[in-house]
């Protein structure tokens, strides 16, 4: 790594993400780390320009104030303390201002004028270092990934060819529960034209009828990810010498803020259920990156946007937004509708606007007249929200010409669909998902 660090010690903070977004924002690179970081894994770590012993709310553990270990104050690198008195008095501090415009102007100080750091964090150096990381950890030694066609599986795989090229293989399960064209545009991005080894495994029969009948939210999705597990161990099965899995975890994934140490989570558990036999050593490039750094790290691998800055989707799909027991004509009304209504919101100028937005199916029908006879139908629900994290979430008000286009557009397009409906309801109480 050649990028200068700041680290950020958890003392109790809330705010340890935050800080480190902040700086990363400035150019510098950033790692949260426990409190009790020992003198070995501070040294351990490259090119560290600065402390920052992040004290908040959780300070006090069972009665007892935590603090940085005597290592830290013994190292010799310029140490800031936020947010509560330092241990030490003959550490210089700087004050913590309440304001957050002087906040962010002590934190600039800080790093620059203090810790002397360079601003050469961007995506470019982060990119050549990790190919160099990739190719010392994995050799001439084989990578396979499950390759969903999401933000963090599709970054990681066009970083790992780049790295490796040949020596990756990517999985691509279609469980059928994706959006439209979602299947072919891996298929087209990363066959065709990065030239990955790409398995496509057509496993929408098998995950339909497994699913048939099932008409309970929980055990649907239950079902989504074994048979997800099931499927991708039958692929890897059947290809020789690998011994290394990429995934796509990220910095959110493995940082606990606001506990009292911010543990370092170990690995993210999407593929847990692989037996025994089937361990392998995990390629986590991203794992320091935030989800606006790992969008600018496939920007610059040249990933297109409508991969890049995809709306947040469920591992389930379109499972949960099918509700009650999936039917494949319910299913196939619920894709096309909500690709018209992704179409309509491209033309309103709300993609990337708009948090997420989606279509639901109920599992029943209603009364309409079509071509002057009597149709029973099934109504579709329009759901459009905002959220910073997911939480809570409010609705978009979406502007009515918008709204009667895509209802006009369904009613016409799409088959069995009789009505259109618009759900007003924030969260809590309701959930951003149906299921
Ligand atoms: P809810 O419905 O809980 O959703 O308000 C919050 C956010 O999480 C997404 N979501 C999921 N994401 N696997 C995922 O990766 C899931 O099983 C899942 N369920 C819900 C949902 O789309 C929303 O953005």
């Amino acid at each position: 790594m050649q990028q200068d660090m700041i680290v950020i010690l958890d003392l109790g903070s809330k705010e340890n993400t935050r800080v480190a977004r902040e700086i990363r924002t400035l150019g510098v690179y950033t790692e949260i780390h426990p409190h009790d970081i020992t003198a070995e894994q501070l040294s351990a770590l490259p090119n560290v320009k600065g402390i920052i012993l992040n004290g908040g709310v959780n300070r006090v553990v069972d009665g007892v104030e935590i603090d940085a270990s005597d290592a830290v104050y013994g190292a010799g690198i310029p140490l800031m303390a936020v947010d509560h008195k330092a241990r030490k008095a003959d550490v210089s501090l700087e004050a913590w201002p309440e304001d957050e415009a002087e906040r962010s102007m002590a934190l600039k100080r800080f790093v620059f004028d203090d810790c002397h750091a360079i601003a050469n964090w961007n995506m470019d150096n982060f990119i050549a270092d990790q190919i160099e990381l990739i190719r010392q950890q994995v050799g001439n030694k084989k990578v396979l990934l499950a390759l969903s066609g999401g933000v963090d599986s599709s970054v990681v795989a066009a970083l790992l060819i780049r790295a490796i090229g040949d020596q990756l293989t990517c999985v691509h399960v279609n469980h059928g529960l994706l959006r439209k064209g979602e299947p072919e545009q891996v298929v087209q991005v990363f066959r065709d034209e990065l030239g990955a080894n790409l398995i496509y495994v057509d496993a929408v029969d098998r995950f339909l009828n497994k699913l048939a009948g099932v008409a309970d939210p929980e055990q649907k999705r239950k079902i989504i990810g074994a048979e997800f597990i099931r499927v991708f161990e039958e692929e890897a099965r059947k290809l020789d010498g690998i011994e290394f899995l990429g995934q796509g975890t990220i910095y959110p994934d493995i940082v606990e803020s606001g506990t009292k140490t911010a543990k370092m989570v170990k690995s993210h558990h999407n593929v847990g259920g692989l037996p025994e036999d089937l361990q392998f050593e995990l390629v986590e490039p991203l794992k320091m990156l935030f989800k606006d750094e790992v969008r600018a790290c496939g920007v610059a691998l040249g990933l297109p946007d409508s991969m890049v800055y995809r709306q947040p989707f469920p591992g389930p799909g379109l499972g949960v937004r099918c509700l009650g027991a999936i039917t494949r004509d319910r299913l196939e009304a619920l894709r096309e509708a909500d690709a018209i209504l992704r179409d309509e919101f491209d033309k309103a100028g709300l993609r990337g606007k708009v948090w997420q937005y989606f279509t639901v199916i109920p599992d029943f029908r209603s009364t309409g007249v079509r071509d002057n006879a009597r149709c029973f139908e099934w109504p579709v629900i329009l759901r459009a929200v905002n959220t910073v994290d997911a939480m809570t979430a409010t609705v978009e008000q979406v502007q009515w010409p918008v709204l009667l286009k895509i209802t006009d557009r369904i009613l016409a397009e799409v088959k069995g669909v009789n009505r259109v409906l618009y759900d007003l309801s924030p969260k809590p109480v309701a959930t951003i998902e149906w299921e």
